[in-house]
């Protein structure tokens, strides 16, 4: 089948977009809004953009809490959420007003970060704290504002848990990043294969070198 999405006109029971690029990573966003009240909210239109030096970005539709914040105080932090977070990160996703913070409302610990004024969740193994860099807005061919703005931050700060390192590599199967499907739909990494290279030795230099991706 084919169809263009600027009609819509897909003729299925559920538009199919979100499915088509799976699976999608989840950034987990804490920020802290000028009047000091911590938000806390998944984003899966998210992802590592830049390795060398590290940069991120969320996506969001239309401009909610956690890019305000991000813009107003300069700082954002992106949890990584897990499989076992999984009703945690749902609960977070709930809208709550821009006073109530939703790491109290859903029972997560946040513990301070290093770089950035903003805390992180305690539970999440990795975090990434993120100074914001800019707002790119986005617009259709036709001049149409797009409701989406993508949010970019520089990593500033990147803490790991120890116990989900293996040998000095990050052992994915121990952190089990959970994903976004389409639909309702979730997954998890619980299982890796290696694929090297061409031309690649054989000591395992995948991920101990520093190809881009
Ligand atoms: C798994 C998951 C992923 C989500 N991804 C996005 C996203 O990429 N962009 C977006 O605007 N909203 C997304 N949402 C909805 C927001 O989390 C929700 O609107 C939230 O209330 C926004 O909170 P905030 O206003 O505190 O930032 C997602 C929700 C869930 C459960």
């Amino acid at each position: 089948m084919f169809y263009d999405p600027r009609s819509d006109e897909h003729g299925l029971p559920h538009s199919p977009v979100t499915a088509l690029v799976t699976p999608r990573p989840i950034g987990w966003i804490s920020s802290v809004s000028r009047a000091g009240v911590v938000n806390l909210s998944p984003y899966s239109f998210f992802n590592l953009v830049s390795a060398y030096p590290p940069f991120v970005m969320f996506s969001s539709a239309p401009a909610k809490d956690s890019q305000r914040n991000a813009e107003e105080t300069g700082e954002f932090v992106v949890n990584i959420a897990t499989y076992d977070l999984r009703d945690e990160v749902n609960a977070s996703s709930a809208e709550f007003g821009a006073h109530v913070s939703e790491p109290a409302v859903v029972g997560l610990e946040m513990i301070p970060c290093r770089n950035v004024r903003v805390p992180r969740v305690a539970r999440s193994p990795i975090a990434l704290e993120c100074r914001y860099s800019k707002t790119v807005g986005l617009e259709s061919g036709d001049g149409k504002p797009n409701p989406s703005a993508i949010v970019i931050g520089e990593v500033v700060g990147i803490h790991i848990d120890e116990a989900v390192l293996v040998e000095g590599l990050i052992d994915v199967t121990s952190v089990r990043p959970l994903a976004r499907l389409g639909y309702m739909d979730y997954c998890v990494v619980d299982e890796v294969f290696e694929i090297r290279r061409p031309g690649e030795p054989a000591a395992a230099l995948s991920r101990k070198a520093e190809p881009v991706s």
